[in-house]
């Protein structure tokens, strides 16, 4: 959570700082919104400038009252941890002389005990945040050493938590320096300039070169170097690559919203994941390996770790890598996961699925499980991000940048990676003959086109989610496959539009929920295929008691299911596909559906309240 932006350029004071770092904080507003602020090194000393909401309204401060031209600059936009979402509390924090100025993202969890240090030799403090601390602290350090990188040094290792600090000093005018632990920090090199962000998507429209910085680690950027040293201070060379998207990746390209946008990405992040995965032999490969082979054939459970829609991914997955593999999979929310004494060996393969790769929970799941002795998979998005570098092994999803704070194409893209190592391990494990691979990688192959007819024939969907704006409640039911599908039907319903939503499993329904059915009480019932009766004749007999106790149905079904239409008040068709691959097509009318609904409402479905992108701390 915060999205923290570094820049320094040529020794002419221009504007330039400041244009990158607020285009940088634009495309990081998606991790946090409820202040943003900029530190500039200008030739008259330190310019700052911080406001509490969206961005926009730090740039309305800025078009008022403009800052000078500078060097060097820092940004800043929030999601709020330590102190409300105030001016004050709004980063970057400047130490008393006005000569230093920090922001950070993450969580200092001995700042109490540190302000009290800083506090009783007389340091005055402005705000309620834990970051302050580290402000005052490294501005001290600075004082002593007139290092800026030492003081950083020096300071990281006296902070317990997570945390990404960036800090520049009124007399460095082309110096920025970073710290990392636990919390994201990519360098972008440029040509003359060098840049720093939360993700390269900061600095994307100015260079693809980037550079991938461990834990612990301190960096030095001036126009014509990257400097990187350990907590002891030992010179560490980091890993460089190049991006491979650019930054019309991860602009709006036409549609209104990034949710809309990304919602339309989905063919292509399906396609995309699967692509390059078959060596010549028609074997399937992962990206990057680093379990050996006899490993995964010993492995006797799969625990997938994740959170939120990753975690629902994750639910889909079970019922193919069982099918496919005959290894039982427990679906555990990372948080849970974590603090039960759950029975691992060196047996388990731990799967984390995550689309930041640096959910927080989902960091500690992983660290956790490879303690126990357990090899752990990464299916993640961000490349080189925390989890995919501290995993054993990595299977990148390819779905592109998601900009939107509600999570699409990273779902699709995810339920994609997972059946490519359900595939795997079967292919491995001799559960599947290469041609029965082969042809279920025909029937995801398939997907994309599916969804795109989805996507082209959606204008139904939309005008019942317009209709449907007032409604308050709106229940879920789905089975088998489907019944993680309506979990996360429920869950964007949630998000987007602050709709009471819940997902049932279709079965559970005379256990309980069947009590909340009353008059006109609007029920979503993502149908199975009618090519498995023993499923689908259950959830048609559901839609019949549901709507027999004045439920309004909303029922999905696939082209030609008609045994559905007698007890559907509306149907939202899903072209055929086989039973796994369903979910894949089952999800985008909820997705469609709630992102309407949303946009009717007024809402802002890129930026919903109180939810942040990427949630790094636990
Ligand atoms: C929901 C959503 C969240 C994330 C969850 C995990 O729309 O976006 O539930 O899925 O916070 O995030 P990652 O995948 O980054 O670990």
């Amino acid at each position: 959570m915060c999205g923290i932006v570094g820049y320094v350029g040529p020794a002419e004071p221009s504007t330039r700082p400041l244009d990158v770092v607020l285009e940088g904080l634009a495309r990081l507003e998606y991790r946090g919104y409820d202040s943003a602020g900029v530190a500039l090194v200008t030739e008259g000393g330190l310019a700052w400038a911080k406001r509490s909401g969206k961005l926009t309204n730090l740039t309305t401060a800025l078009a008022e009252h403009p800052l000078p031209p500078a060097t060097a600059g820092i940004g800043h936009t929030r999601w709020a941890t330590h102190g409300g979402p105030t001016d004050a509390n709004a980063h970057p924090h400047v130490s008393a002389d006005g000569k230093l100025a920090l922001i950070h993202n993450g969580i200092i969890e001995n700042f109490r005990e540190l302000r009290q240090e800083l506090e009783a030799d007389g340091v005055p403090f402005a705000s309620e945040t834990d970051t302050e601390v580290a402000a005052h602290l490294v501005a001290r350090a600075f004082d002593q050493t007139g290092d800026l990188t030492e003081a950083m040094r020096q300071v990281a290792t006296r902070l317990d938590g997570a945390f990404t600090l960036l800090a520049v000093h009124a007399s460095l005018p082309q110096t920025v320096v970073g710290a990392r632990r636990n919390s994201p920090l990519v360098v972008g090199r440029g040509d003359g300039e060098n840049f720093m962000g939360s993700d390269v998507s900061a600095f994307i429209s100015h260079t693809r070169h980037a550079l991938e910085l461990g834990q612990d680690q301190i960096v030095t950027i001036t126009p014509d170097s990257i400097e990187v040293i350990d907590t002891e201070g030992n010179t560490v060379t980091p890993r460089e690559y190049d991006v491979d998207w650019d930054a019309s990746t991860a602009v709006k390209g036409g549609f209104a919203t990034f949710m809309d946008k990304e919602i339309h990405d989905q063919p292509k992040a399906v396609a995309d994941t699967l692509l390059g995965r078959t060596d010549d032999r028609g074997f399937l490969q992962l990206d990057e390996l680093r379990i050996e082979e006899s490993v995964l054939r010993s492995v006797d459970k799969i625990i997938v770790v994740a959170c939120g829609t990753a975690a629902y991914a994750g639910h889909v997955a079970k019922y193919a890598i069982e099918h496919w593999c005959r290894i039982p999979v427990e679906v555990e929310l990372a948080h849970e996961f974590r603090y039960r004494d759950a029975v691992v060996s060196e047996k388990t393969l731990v799967v984390a699925i995550t689309q930041s790769g640096e959910t927080m929970d989902t960091l500690q799941a992983v660290r956790h499980a490879r303690e126990q002795g357990s090899k752990v998979l990464a299916i993640v998005n961000t490349y080189g991000s925390t989890i995919a570098r501290e995993s054993d092994a990595v299977l990148y999803t390819h779905a592109g940048p998601e900009v939107a704070v509600a999570s699409t194409k990273a779902f699709l893209a995810q339920i994609t990676a997972c059946y490519l190592l359900g595939l795997y391990l079967a292919q491995l494990r001799g559960n599947k003959y290469v041609d029965e691979i082969a042809g279920y990688l025909d029937e995801l192959g398939a997907i994309p086109e599916k969804v795109q007819r989805i996507l082209d024939n959606a204008d139904h969907i939309r005008e019942v989610a317009r209709e449907m704006q007032d409604t308050t409640s709106v229940l879920f039911l789905g089975r088998h496959v489907g019944y993680p599908v309506a979990m996360e039907g429920a869950l964007k319903l949630k998000e987007l539009a602050y709709i009471h939503a819940e997902g049932f499993a279709a079965g559970e329904l005379k256990h309980g929920p069947i009590a909340l059915i009353a008059e006109g009480q609007p029920v979503f019932i993502v149908t199975p295929t009618p090519r498995r009766p023993e499923l689908h004749q259950k959830v048609v007999s559901n839609i019949q008691e549901v709507r027999a106790r004045g439920a309004r149905t909303l029922v999905i079904a696939e082209e030609g299911d008609h045994d559905v239409e007698p007890y559907a008040d509306i149907i939202f068709r899903i072209p055929q596909a086989p039973t796994l691959m369903l979910p894949l097509l089952m999800v985008v009318p909820l997705q469609i559906f709630a992102c309407e609904l949303a946009s009717a409402k007024g809402l802002d479905v890129d930026q919903p309240r109180n939810l942040a992108k990427s949630v790094t701390v636990e």
